[in-house]
């Protein structure tokens, strides 16, 4: 199989059951426009998040690494009027993008964009006692994959649900890359969750339109 095989079955999937609205598309839209890079999840996977946040009745979700916000719309649209979800994100320039999108998806009141390093947001997170969050959603620099895991161990609660994108990068996964601090960041994250007896995990490769790559999934345990 190739990969534009692959392409074509995460178009049919989207076109049936995940397709495009006129939010979807105008984040997006202006994302690009902005010069964002196009890394945001593929539709069926901002799908697969909602999903999973609606399955788990989230009200309260937390989310590292916004980019232009499209994963947020799809976390956001799961919660209740009364829920809250916060995305961190290190560029100011990605945070303005991201609040314009989050406000014309009328989802400004819901979500809160703070903008700074993750590892200076998480600790002030904690110390106003945001948590603990119902879903995690990691996406940001995954150099600090173990450490954003533990964070997100730190802020949640029995049967909070972590997922973390971009787990498999082309199958770099597998071996150690000790001149990639991403690859080693993943890797680290991967022995903590292994030996941490509060997570059960598990993690699934992907391909089509972002390439070979993978999501992990974990529940903090009862
Ligand atoms: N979740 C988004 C994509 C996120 S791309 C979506 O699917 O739509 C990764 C984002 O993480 C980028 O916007 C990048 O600026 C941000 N990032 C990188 N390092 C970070 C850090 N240390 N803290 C917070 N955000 C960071
Ligand atoms: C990259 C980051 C992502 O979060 C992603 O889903 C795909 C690519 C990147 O930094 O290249
Ligand atoms: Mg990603």
């Amino acid at each position: 199989m190739t990969n534009s095989q692959w392409t074509a079955v995460d178009d049919y999937f989207t076109d049936t059951i995940a397709p495009a609205d006129e939010v979807l598309t105008a984040v997006l839209d202006a994302s690009r426009d902005a010069g964002l890079p196009e890394i945001a999840v593929a539709p069926h996977q901002g799908k697969l998040l909602h999903l999973l946040a609606t399955m788990q009745g989230a009200q309260n979700i937390l989310e590292v690494g916004t980019l232009g916000g499209y994963s947020t719309v799809w976390l956001a649209r799961a919660l209740p009027p009364t829920g809250r979800l916060v995305t961190l994100e290190y560029d100011p320039a990605h945070a303005d993008v991201a609040r314009a999108n989050l406000a014309r998806a009328g989802l400004d009141k819901l979500v809160e964009v703070r903008t700074g390093a993750a590892l200076d947001s998480l600790p002030q997170l904690e110390a106003e006692g945001a948590g603990p969050f119902d879903l995690v959603f990691i996406d940001a620099d995954k150099a600090n994959n173990r450490l954003y895991v533990e964070w997100a161990l730190k802020l949640s609660r029995p049967g909070t649900v972590i997922i973390v994108d971009n787990v498999v990068r082309e199958g770099r996964v597998a071996t150690a890359h000790p001149d990639d601090p991403a690859i080693t960041g993943t890797r680290d994250m991967f022995d903590l969750i292994g030996r941490e007896p509060r997570l059960d995990a598990t993690a699934l490769q992907t391909v089509g339109t972002k390439g070979w790559d993978g999501l992990l999934f974990a529940r903090v345990v009862d």
